[in-house]
């Protein structure tokens, strides 16, 4: 397994920074981040989760960590800049100057991605530039490629594109499900993401 020195995560930042979290599903990424908040490895507050799916698993993560949440459905929007305007009034609500899609499966429109220029964060199964879009894991099992892992980049239009932040390679095994090798990739991810989040940051300083 090949990840990045963690002591990245211990960077020095003057101010908490104030985060937002946008989740589809089960939320161990949000779980990750208020960890390292919990441990003093990352000097921020998690404000607000935002969810799109009614039976997501963040909702509860969300809850037990004490952190409120929002539910905002996609499908009550003629379009994605709408639903996209509503994630911005709802951040901007909370205070939210950065926004961390931690498995939020809607592609983002430049309603958002320009309400916080350099202050949307996306993290994706796969060394990207390879296997973008869904299913990267997937992706990566197919294309037979011996080694895959983890990306966190700034968010630009383009579907997983934008400055890259961090990565963490993982390998594939012989005998690797997706279930699997997904697990042993999210591992990489809860490691990574905290750090990429202070990384941000400090470059913006
Ligand atoms: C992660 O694997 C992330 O890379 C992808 O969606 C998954 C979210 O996992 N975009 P979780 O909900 O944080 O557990």
């Amino acid at each position: 397994m090949i990840s990045p020195d963690v002591s990245l995560v211990d960077l020095q930042l003057s101010q908490p920074l104030s985060l937002g979290v946008l989740a589809s599903g089960k939320g161990s990424n949000l779980v990750a981040v208020a960890d390292a908040i919990a441990q003093g490895k990352l000097n921020a507050a998690i404000k607000v989760v935002i969810y799109n799916k009614a039976q997501a698993q963040v909702k509860e993560k969300a809850a037990e960590l004490g952190i409120p949440s929002v539910f905002c459905n996609h499908r009550d929007y003629p379009n994605r800049e709408a639903f996209d305007q509503v994630l911005v009034d709802t951040l901007k609500a909370y205070q939210v100057h950065w926004v961390i899609m931690a498995g939020w499966m809607r592609v983002v429109t430049p309603v958002l991605i320009n309400a916080f220029p350099d202050h949307v964060i996306n993290i994706h199964p796969s060394l990207l530039p390879s296997f973008k879009g869904i299913n990267g894991v997937e992706q990566a099992l197919a294309a037979g490629v011996k080694i895959t892992g983890c990306t966190v980049h700034l968010v630009r239009p383009e579907v997983d594109s934008g400055p890259i932040l961090m990565q963490a390679a993982v390998p594939i095994f012989a005998q690797d499900t997706c279930e699997g090798l997904h697990q042993r990739i999210q591992q990489q991810e809860h490691q990574i993401l905290p750090g990429a989040i202070a990384l941000a940051a400090q470059q913006e300083n």
